[in-house]
């Protein structure tokens, strides 16, 4: 499993670490339903800076080690991250567990399938449903919103497996962050790959940038 921590390197800000404010808001005041009833324009206002800044990042060493781990059989990747890194370095079986920021929805659920949008700066903006004409939302998980359903399956089977590795992530943010201690009950071992420690109960801590740690582990059923 990933988090923000594996595209730093690549220049995508973490919300916990440096660069995680912008303008005077906190992650946490901006990714909610709440904030976008209150204020739609400027929740799309922050997510369109942080697409244009994802937009000119390129995967890393980290993305791109896991990249070739996913081509053995047995792989999952569950990632927490929004910016499509890993996709572009080419990673197989992918659960986007919090979604994509390059795919829209429908604010005001008209029944219109979730459709993508790469534009950079995005127009109008707030951009608006295709079917309905409502406001059209981010189609990332925001805090307080339920995981989708097909990817809360895929990442519940993807821990019973024999090493989870989680790479990146404060562990601070639920559902995702129990999915280590889920592995581990279910006999797996678990191992941190981040600079800090989190306090997640895990068999090894690897306190190493995931972009230096990752290239010098034995590759996937090697
Ligand atoms: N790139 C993205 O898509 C992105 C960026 C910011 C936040 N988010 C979203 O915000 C939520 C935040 O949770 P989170 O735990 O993913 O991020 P977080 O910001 O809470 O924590 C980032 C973690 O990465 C660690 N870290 C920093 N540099 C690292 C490096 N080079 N190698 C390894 N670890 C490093 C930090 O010590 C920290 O523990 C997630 O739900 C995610 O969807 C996504
Ligand atoms: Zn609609």
């Amino acid at each position: 499993m990933t988090g923000a921590g594996v595209s730093a390197a690549s220049g995508v800000p973490t919300f916990r670490g440096p660069g995680g404010l912008w303008r005077h808001f906190r992650p946490e005041q901006l990714a909610t339903p709440e904030a976008f009833r209150r204020d739609p324009a400027l929740v799309w206002e922050w997510y369109d800076w942080r697409r244009g800044l994802i937009a000119a990042c390129a995967p890393n060493a980290a993305h791109e080690a896991i990249a070739r781990w996913s081509r053995s059989p047995g792989f999952t990747l569950v990632t927490q991250n929004v910016d499509g890194l890993h996709e572009r370095a080419g990673t197989a079986n992918v659960v986007r567990y919090h979604g994509s920021i390059w795919t829209l929805k429908c604010a005001a659920v008209c029944g219109a399938p979730d459709w993508e949008d790469r534009r950079v700066p995005i127009d109008p903006l707030p951009p608006r449903c295709p079917s309905c004409g409502a406001y059209a939302r981010p189609g990332v998980v925001w805090f307080g919103e339920a995981i989708p359903p097909e990817a809360a399956r895929a990442a519940a089977a993807a821990t019973a497996c024999d090493v989870f590795l989680s790479i990146g992530t404060s562990s601070v943010v639920y559902p995702a962050a129990a999915l280590v201690a889920e592995a581990r009950a279910c006999g797996a071992f678990t191992v941190e790959i981040n600079p800090e420690t989190t306090g997640a109960a895990v068999d090894l801590a690897i306190a190493m940038p995931a972009e230096t740690a990752l290239p010098l582990l034995k590759s996937w059923g090697a």
